[in-house]
């Protein structure tokens, strides 16, 4: 069964809206956690357009569970992460323009670039994810990067306007997903998953940890964190297990 890692990155971007000091993704992680979460997710994106250095340092002190730490592979972020020590580091690509993460990571085309960064989060004890396309040129790779876990791009599937779209994007999905596990790789997903898309993902029995953000704060504007987080659990939790069927 897949646990949930909850990204708290859009309860900093209503903060830094005002720049000031609420509300604090730092007790979004904490209330996360009581609800269910087994960890807590954030991209200290180049900009510092939502979560601060300030953000991740708290939340290394008081995140019970995992904390995984999304970056781009560029020194001023590995200096960071070596010197906070997440649990886990995400690499992913990242443009300053983009609104969000837009597409996994070329890791088939960039291995020799990626490689050292990999070896230094190695060496410091934190597990690498390289969030990827479910395309078998970069699960792969990654596998030869020697990464830990992958984290496969739901984006094309949340994103499929029709059922048939749909259906294809999980098909592709399904076919990266097993091509990662038969390879000893660790599979995660996320990138735009909802209370409505999410049970067709989580029923994936090879996939062990979600990352979901902005569906879950969107929530938690209206219920709160705990119980928008505990909806979510409970989803991910009653999706179709190993022996069910995975749902239409
Ligand atoms: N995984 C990665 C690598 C991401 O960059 C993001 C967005 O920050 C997510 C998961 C979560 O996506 P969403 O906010 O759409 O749930």
């Amino acid at each position: 069964m897949a646990h949930l890692c909850v990204n708290v990155d859009h309860v900093a971007t209503v903060r830094q809206a005002r720049r000031t000091v609420e509300p604090d993704p730092v007790w979004a992680a904490v209330q996360s956690e009581l609800a269910g979460a087994i960890g807590i997710t954030v991209h200290l994106r180049e900009d510092r357009r939502h979560i601060q250095d300030r953000d991740v340092r708290l939340l290394r002190e008081t995140v019970r569970g995992k904390l995984n730490l999304e970056m781009a592979a560029v020194d001023e972020m590995l200096q960071f992460a070596l010197e906070v020590k997440p649990d886990q580091a995400s690499l992913v690509p990242e443009r300053r323009e983009e609104v969000t993460t837009e597409g996994g990571l070329d890791a088939a085309g960039q291995e020799a670039r990626i490689k050292p960064y990999i070896s230094r989060l190695h060496e410091a004890g934190i597990q690498v994810s390289l969030f990827i396309d479910p395309h078998p040129d970069q699960i792969d790779s990654a596998k030869r990067l020697g990464a830990d876990f992958v984290e496969i791009n739901t984006a094309a599937y949340s994103e499929a306007k029709t059922p048939a779209e749909s259906a294809q994007e999980i098909e592709t999905i399904l076919t990266g997903v097993r091509r990662a596990a038969d390879q000893g790789l660790g599979v995660h997903a996320g990138h735009g998953l909802t209370y409505v898309n999410v049970t067709r993902v989580a029923a994936v029995p090879e996939i062990v940890e979600l990352n979901i953000g902005h569906s879950i704060v969107s929530r938690s504007i209206f219920c709160g964190m705990e119980v928008a987080v505990r909806d979510m659990v409970a989803l991910i939790e009653n999706a179709p297990g190993k022996f069910g069927k995975i749902p239409e």
